[in-house]
């Protein structure tokens, strides 16, 4: 018997998930979840998803779908809402999975007290939560994680995170914050909103951090230690960063390892640096990776008694996306490919080659490990611990940046438990 699966959340982003999560083999029922009726009614009246959805398994409203008998609820709701929806769905019972970030509030301790329950109580009930981290699942991700299992890396040296993201660039940011407070939820969060500005709590990029801290940190499997922030503020009263004290940050992080990590997060600066504006590069002593570039130097880890003179040549190798992609299982690739070209005969589909997309390629790769992950109930690969992680150095950043750079210790909660 499969797995039961039910989609909290149905909007631009979770609406793009749903004919992955719907396809994958290890599914075999579906329900759908959304306080906007509309929403739900686009999905369950749909011929593509009868297959595996049952009449009755429409829910609006978390409570409805947490009574129902299901084995996880992937949701992709506002970010705001992530942290305390996951927990009320653990405590029901059931596995879960979550958009990015763990919680995006203006006010930093209380997301480090939702990191803190959300890593408790998936310890406790024994359910598993997986973060949606997209970068995580980039091919540069994948293929730099093979290289450090390799120990290809030699020790861990410098690395750099990034997401810059202009708030008028393609997805435009103003009309993301205006779709997301449309409806009962995002009503309901401008008034909780109000309350954070009357108080005097701002909120920052870094609020936002885990396209850019998981790519270093997933490589290294190493942890923050301490951070030095500054940033930016807007001068030019946007009211887009009316609840932001920067629209644009900046952090230098002493890692666990003893590498040093620089992570950028900026809203209001034209373009980007380099070739893609959500991406990480790593160093080490024995081979560095940037740019879709796999540089090594070929000195022996052991220099025993080498004659430093005569080492070979450093090389450099530009890698394609293919080679970077670890390929998924034959079957579930073919599953997704159906999926993704719907209307097309399997037998022409049998001649074509699997393309990963949605950033980066990434989505097949989070259904597919969250997927696995339920029906084996084994920790996923971006669990509690993980995601906790890459939100900490967010939050500690942002603190360090309202305090001019003040150097402060980044919280941990170790790693998963095995
Ligand atoms: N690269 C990435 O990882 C990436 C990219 C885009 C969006 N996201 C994340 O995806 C999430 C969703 O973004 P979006 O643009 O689709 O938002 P959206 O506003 O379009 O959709 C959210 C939906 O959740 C529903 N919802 C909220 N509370 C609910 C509840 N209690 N019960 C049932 N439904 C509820 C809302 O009604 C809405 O339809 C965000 O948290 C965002 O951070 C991540």
């Amino acid at each position: 018997m499969g797995i039961s699966l039910g989609l909290v959340g149905l909007g631009s982003f979770g609406g793009a998930f749903a004919p992955l999560f719907h396809s994958h083999p290890l599914v075999d029922r579906i329900a759908f979840c959304d306080l906007e009726p509309e929403r739900v009614r686009k999905f369950s009246e749909d011929p593509f998803y009868q297959s595996k959805f049952h009449k009755g398994d429409e829910y609006l409203s978390l409570d409805e779908i947490c009574g129902a008998k299901l084995d996880a609820l992937v949701m992709i709701t506002q970010p705001w809402l992530h942290a305390p929806q996951c927990i009320q769905a653990m405590e029901a019972g059931m596995h879960v999975y979550s958009a990015v970030p763990i919680s995006s509030v203006p006010d930093g301790d209380e997301i480090l007290g939702w990191c803190d329950r959300i890593v408790e109580t998936s310890r406790r009930t024994g359910r598993q939560y997986m973060l949606g981290e997209t970068t995580y699942y980039h091919p540069q991700a994948q293929f730099c994680r093979r290289m450090a299992a390799e120990d290809a890396f030699g020790d861990f040296v410098y690395a750099e995170g990034e997401y810059f993201h202009d708030v008028d660039a393609g997805c435009n940011l103003r009309q993301v914050s205006r779709s997301r407070s449309m409806g009962a939820a995002g009503q309901e969060w401008k008034v909780n909103s109000a309350q954070y500005r009357e108080r005097g709590v701002l909120t920052g990029p870094m609020h936002y951090p885990t396209h850019s801290t998981s790519g270093p940190v997933c490589v290294m499997n190493a942890h923050a230690l301490k951070v030095t922030a500054y940033g930016w503020r807007n001068r030019t009263s946007d009211p887009h960063f009316a609840s932001y004290s920067h629209s644009n940050e900046f952090a230098l992080f002493q890692m666990s390892n003893g590498a040093t990590v620089r992570i950028a997060e900026t809203r209001e600066a034209a373009g980007r640096m380099g070739k893609d504006s959500e991406t990480f590069r790593v160093m080490g002593t024995l081979g560095t990776f940037s740019e879709d570039v796999w540089h090594t130097a070929t000195r022996p880890a052991d220099l025993g008694n080498i004659q430093y003179d005569n080492l070979p040549k450093p090389t450099s190798r530009t890698l394609t996306r293919g080679e970077m992609f670890t390929p998924l299982p034959p079957e579930v690739e073919f599953a997704f490919m159906k999926a993704m070209h719907r209307g097309v005969d399997e037998a022409e589909l049998q001649n074509r080659d699997f393309n990963p997309t949605g950033h980066g390629g990434s989505h097949p790769y989070l259904v597919h490990e969250f997927c696995e992950a339920v029906a084996e109930n084994r920790t996923p690969a971006i669990n509690a611990w993980e995601a906790a992680r890459y939100m900490a150095m967010g939050v500690m950043a942002h603190k360090s940046a309202q305090r001019d750079g003040e150097r402060l210790n980044v919280p941990d909660w170790g790693d998963a438990p095995q």
